[in-house]
């Protein structure tokens, strides 16, 4: 066998009209059977792009939800443009500030920079899932009694890392404090007041815990 035959190009100037006509006829029959398949799922109006969606089960501050959600969408996203979640703050939105902080099975997690899909099976408690009806989480109330927020724009994100120590290390001395906090950033640089609203937190929960009350 000539080296010809195993050169793509070599051909082209052989195809006979046949060949060129069973081929593409043969491709034609496959593309068919494919959008055929296809057709059941897909709703997209004529000429709209592909938006693949995964089905996932969550539980979003307590409450268990079933939601299709755009593979591309972040966590951020889901919360706050689908689940009207709009404590959530958006920052940087590149993973640097922290302002979209929430936990996820109890872990800090930047919202902005994971994808709502990856959620399915998982547990998300965001800042409005601090309070119990008109009581605030003891963090809220330590935050307001030091004036931790001043414009606010990082608080949200601030507690949630907060919650994050506090159920991990109730008694936390100040330097876990700033260590837990560190990826929370506050342009209105208020560290030392949210250090200490903290801490004041970390103080009446040892509290109730220790007079026998609810964590
Ligand atoms: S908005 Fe997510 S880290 Fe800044
Ligand atoms: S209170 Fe303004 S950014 Fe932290």
């Amino acid at each position: 066998m000539s080296n010809e035959a195993e050169d793509p190009t070599a051909r082209d100037g052989d195809v006979t009209r046949r060949e060129f006509l069973e081929v593409t006829s043969a491709a034609l029959v496959v593309g068919a059977v494919t959008s055929v398949a296809a057709a059941p799922q897909d709703r997209r109006p004529p000429g709209a792009p592909v938006r693949p969606r995964t089905t996932i089960r969550v539980t979003v501050n307590g409450t268990a939800q079933r939601l299709d959600v755009d593979d591309h969408w972040t966590l951020a996203e889901l919360l706050r443009d689908h689940l009207r979640l709009t404590g959530t703050k958006l920052g940087c939105e590149r993973g640097e500030c922290g302002a979209c902080t929430v936990l996820i099975d109890d872990t800090p997690v930047y919202a902005c920079s994971y994808l709502a899909a990856w959620t399915d099976g998982r547990s998300v408690m965001t800042v409005e899932g601090l309070a119990r009806g008109n009581t605030l989480d003891p963090l809220q109330e330590a935050f307001m009694t030091h004036d931790a927020p001043q414009c606010g724009f990082c608080t949200s994100g601030q507690l949630m890392s907060a919650k994050a120590l506090l159920n991990r290390n109730p008694t936390p001395t100040p330097q876990d404090v700033r260590a837990a906090l560190a990826g929370n950033l506050c342009r209105c640089a208020n560290y030392n007041r949210i250090v200490e609203a903290v801490m004041a937190a970390s103080t009446r929960a040892g509290a109730g815990r220790a007079s026998g009350g609810a964590e």
